[in-house]
């Protein structure tokens, strides 16, 4: 019989159910150590809550966090509220001695997310930060294409992640679903929000970010609250670029927003090294775009890998080669991989001190974006994570 581990989960939202989904599939398709136990889900609306804990087959629930913390039954604490519950939420949790898995970005800003670091490393609990996209599998193999040596010296990265849903002027900001439009919220807006993710997988596969230059635009300067019932201005912004230089001596390009009509959900990166170049789409996720000068000259090309065999990352653990898998797997694969490691005392990335990179260079993007200079990044001492 393997060990339980029971589960409390904060919000039930998006994230809410990609985490359920993971928590029931990692044990049936992985070889984890533990059996997950759904405890408990935490909320502040009870009879939306219990709707959620009866669907998804919660043992019990809670509408205060602190309670949930608080209960000596529970093993680990997923945070997957709002981005200014990150930080109570996971320092109480690690205080209680409870692993924690939370939420990108880790905090509204690095310092918010230095003291969750802080918590979690004082505590010594296993800790992660949700940044599924190393997961996909296309990405893990670019991963270890490049860690293999494949592409040589790296001159470019280039990454975007473009939305449509905030174009309306008549959208209001804050309260449920429109939480990220709030700055006291989220924090920042398409920076923490989208930026983040992107970030956080450049870092992965092309080491640190020395410094940036950006500029941030918020088109739509008031909108009604939706708590208060008043016009307010908006704090948050809705796009963001940046050039930067990674300290590999690498050109960064990155840009994100929420007003590029069309796009609902567009996460591409691209890297371009002295002898291969690889592009990575969301929309067409299972897919590894890739170019290798050293091919034979005539047939030399972009070959379009879908990875979906058994010797792909992850696909050994999913269906029959030529079958593709998607979004919800991400999680999966982290969720495994977790299990994994806390059973043998491992930490495993992407941990807090990782994410608090990811947070580094999102507060200079926005410190460069007000004074117009070029600013350079504070880093995150590498805590040797797997
Ligand atoms: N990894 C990813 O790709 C990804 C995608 C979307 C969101 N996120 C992150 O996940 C987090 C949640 O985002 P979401 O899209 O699921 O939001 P959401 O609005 O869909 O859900 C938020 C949930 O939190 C609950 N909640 C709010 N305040 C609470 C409180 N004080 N106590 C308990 N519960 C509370 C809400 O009731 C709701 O169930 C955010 O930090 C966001 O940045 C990550």
């Amino acid at each position: 019989m393997k060990q339980t581990l029971n589960i409390g989960l904060v919000g039930y939202g998006f994230m809410g159910r990609t985490h359920s989904n993971a928590f029931r599939q990692a044990p049936r398709f992985f070889d984890v150590p533990y059996e997950p136990v759904l405890k408990a889900v935490c909320a502040r609306n009870a009879d939306r809550v219990t709707s959620f804990a009866s669907n998804w087959g919660y043992e019990s629930i809670e509408t205060d966090w602190r309670a949930l913390v608080d209960r000596k039954d529970i093993d680990l604490i997923d945070i997957a509220s709002p981005n200014d519950t990150h930080a109570d939420i996971a320092s109480a949790a690690a205080r209680g001695g409870k692993m924690v898995m939370c939420e990108k970005p880790l905090g509204r800003n690095a310092g918010e997310a230095e003291k969750m670091v802080t918590a979690v490393e004082s505590a010594r609990v296993p800790n992660s930060v949700w940044y599924n996209y190393r997961r996909v599998p296309a990405v893990t193999l670019l991963k270890h294409l490049i860690d293999e040596g494949r592409l040589g010296r790296i001159f470019h990265y280039r990454a975007q992640f473009l939305q449509d849903w905030t174009i309306s002027k008549d959208l209001p900001q804050g309260g449920e679903g429109l939480w990220r439009l709030d700055a006291a919220v989220a924090g920042s807006g398409v920076t923490g929000d989208l930026l983040a993710h992107c970030i956080d997988t450049a870092l992965w596969l092309n080491g640190s970010i020395a410094d940036v230059t950006a500029t941030t635009e918020t088109f739509i300067k008031e909108r009604k609250h939706t708590l208060t019932g008043r016009v307010e201005p908006v704090g948050i912004d809705d796009a963001s670029a940046f050039l930067g230089r990674f300290q590999n001596g690498s050109l960064a390009l990155f840009e994100a927003t929420r007003y590029a009509r069309g796009h609902k959900a567009l996460y591409t990166l691209e890297i371009n090294g002295e002898h291969a170049s690889a592009h990575w789409d969301l929309h067409d996720l299972h897919r590894l775009q890739w170019f290798d000068h050293r091919d034979e000259g005539q047939l030399r090309g972009w070959r379009s890998v879908h990875i979906t065999d058994g010797d792909h990352p992850y696909m050994k653990h999913w269906w029959v080669p030529g079958l593709q898998i998607g979004y919800e797997h991400t999680f999966i694969h982290q969720f495994a991989e977790f299990l994994q490691a806390a059973a043998q005392g491992k930490a495993l990335a992407p941990t807090f001190r990782d994410a608090l990179a990811t947070d580094y260079v999102t507060d200079a993007v926005l410190k460069s974006a007000k004074s117009g200079r070029w600013e350079s990044v504070a880093m995150a001492q590498q805590a040797g994570a797997a």
